[in-house]
């Protein structure tokens, strides 16, 4: 067998040089510690590459028989983790492709005709996203399930609505619920505009300016299952703009988890008492014998920290490199690998704990009541019997200070009391101040009233379907 010039990397670029490198540069420069997650997608770019060389007869069919082979008996190895990774070869390209050599001989010094490892690597990374992506869109549907599922329990459960964190007006536990379940949905369409830009072909490209070679790049593309190729071979090597698209989905959507996650931590909260969250979900002081602290909702709420960090990782990383590869690029990896690990466990384990949050109704009612958070519909009702809504405002200011003062709600102002604040306030107005009673009037396209929650929650269920087999969720190929 003829000798393999990746068998020492010195004379893996040429006999240009002369020197070895350092024990520190090498490992400086190396990346296969962490990219060696891409070998799935690696091997199937190889085998796309090969069978288009084979097809363009560009290498002959015994050589396509025989890098099918040994790249076999690498996914093999790698698979059962009897490959030997060697930090003298790189990065996950060398790896494998010096191990493709030593297996089958010259056809894997063949396979990187017309192609480079700048558009291999770019090659590798879409692939391999984008199975990611695949996975944490089941994740966002099955978290958003957990979310309309505990509404659809609780259309009725009144919980004060806030703004600037008071009591403002009552609102069903299902409404609230539901705006996460938006905020998801459109995180969910985001992921799949950005899934489109990430799904086009770099392999072609070769180095930076395209090659020599008859490739058919659209035969490739086929094969791998993108929409597209990319157009500009400097383009496609050089630019990432689908990962900082991906890392800024994942930060959003990070930013949503988190504003929920605080939500659950401050309900479950003495001082507010309005669910529980299973023990499973939380742990105990190693001093106070009485806590059970919501950590999971905490340490959600925390690692959206490092996943904006990501985000601006990847902006720096990008700004200001001139056209077109630069070796800036492979630090690309691992920020964008731990943004979707982090991603997945977090919408994992929050579906879970949304499933088995504990809802306490009346601690909820009790909430809304204490805040007056009808006064805005006494005002409605004032001005729908034609008083301006401006001095309805002032009347009703008048009925909540008259309130406060007995220690009541308004609803529980005797009804002399309350008529005796305005002609206009006839004896039905007290239906209009219970806490239903606000919160069935609001019947707007949106609104919390039950029977629109209702449409709201059937709409979500027709829109997402039932829910996958389960495991089916970000089980995709292309995780080392
Ligand atoms: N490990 C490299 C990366 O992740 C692969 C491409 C290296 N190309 C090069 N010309 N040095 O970006």
């Amino acid at each position: 067998m003829a000798t393999n010039p990746l068998d020492n990397k010195a004379q893996a670029w040429s006999a240009l040089f002369s020197e070895p490198m350092s024990e520190l540069v090498q490992r400086y420069t190396a990346s296969v510690g962490f990219d060696r997650r891409l070998w799935r997608a690696d091997i199937d770019g190889s085998l796309a590459h090969a069978e288009m060389l084979a097809a363009q007869q560009i290498i002959g069919a015994q050589d396509l028989a025989d890098i099918r082979r040994g790249l076999a008996q690498i996914a093999q190895e790698i698979e059962s983790g009897a490959f030997d990774w060697k930090l003298e070869l790189e990065d996950v390209h060398l790896n494998i492709e010096a191990r493709l050599t030593a297996l089958v001989g010259d056809a894997g010094k063949r396979l990187h005709t017309g192609r480079s490892r700048n558009d291999q690597v770019a090659t590798d990374v879409r692939l391999w996203l984008r199975t990611e992506i695949d996975g944490l869109q089941q994740l966002l549907a099955g978290l958003q399930r957990a979310l309309v599922e505990l509404a659809a329990q609780h259309t009725e459960t009144v919980m004060p609505g806030f703004t600037h964190l008071q009591v403002a007006q009552p609102v069903s536990f299902a409404h609230h619920l539901l705006a996460y379940v938006e905020m998801f949905a459109r995180d969910a369409e985001r992921l799949a505009d950005l899934r489109r830009r990430t799904n086009r072909l770099p392999l072609g490209a070769a180095a930076l300016a395209g090659t020599g070679w008859p490739l058919d790049r659209e035969r490739v593309a086929r094969m791998l299952g993108f929409d597209d190729i990319c157009r500009n071979s400097l383009d496609a090597v050089s630019d990432r703009d689908f990962a900082l698209e991906f890392a800024a989905f994942a930060s959003i959507c990070m930013v949503h988890v988190s504003r929920l996650a605080e939500e659950l931590v401050l309900w479950m909260s003495q001082a507010f008492g309005f669910i529980d969250l299973a023990d499973r979900y939380c742990t105990g002081s190693s001093i106070m014998p009485q806590k059970r602290n919501p950590d999971v909702a905490e340490l959600a709420r925390g690692k959206t920290g490092r996943v904006v960090g990501h985000l601006t990782a990847l902006l720096v990383l990008m700004k200001g490199q001139p056209l077109a590869y630069n070796k800036d690029n492979q630090e690309d990896k691992e920020p964008l690998f731990d943004s979707v690990d982090t991603l997945r466990d977090t919408l994992r384990i929050l579906a879970e704990m949304v499933g088995g949050i504990v809802v306490k109704p009346d601690a909820m009612e009790r909430a809304a009541r204490r805040g007056y958070a009808t006064a805005t519909d006494l005002a409605d009702y004032l001005s729908k019997r034609g008083l301006p809504f401006r001095d309805a405002h002032e009347v009703v200011a008048h009925a909540v200070k008259l309130a406060l003062r007995q220690g009541v709600d308004l609803a529980e102002l005797p009804p002399d009391a309350l008529q005796a604040l305005h002609p206009l306030i006839g004896a039905d107005a007290a239906e209009a101040l219970t806490l239903h009673g606000s919160m069935n009037a609001r019947q707007v396209a949106g609104g919390t009233a039950p029977a629109q929650v209702r449409a709201q929650i059937e709409y979500h269920r027709s829109r997402l379907g039932p829910a996958a087999a389960p495991g089916a969720a970000a089980a995709g190929p292309h995780r080392g």
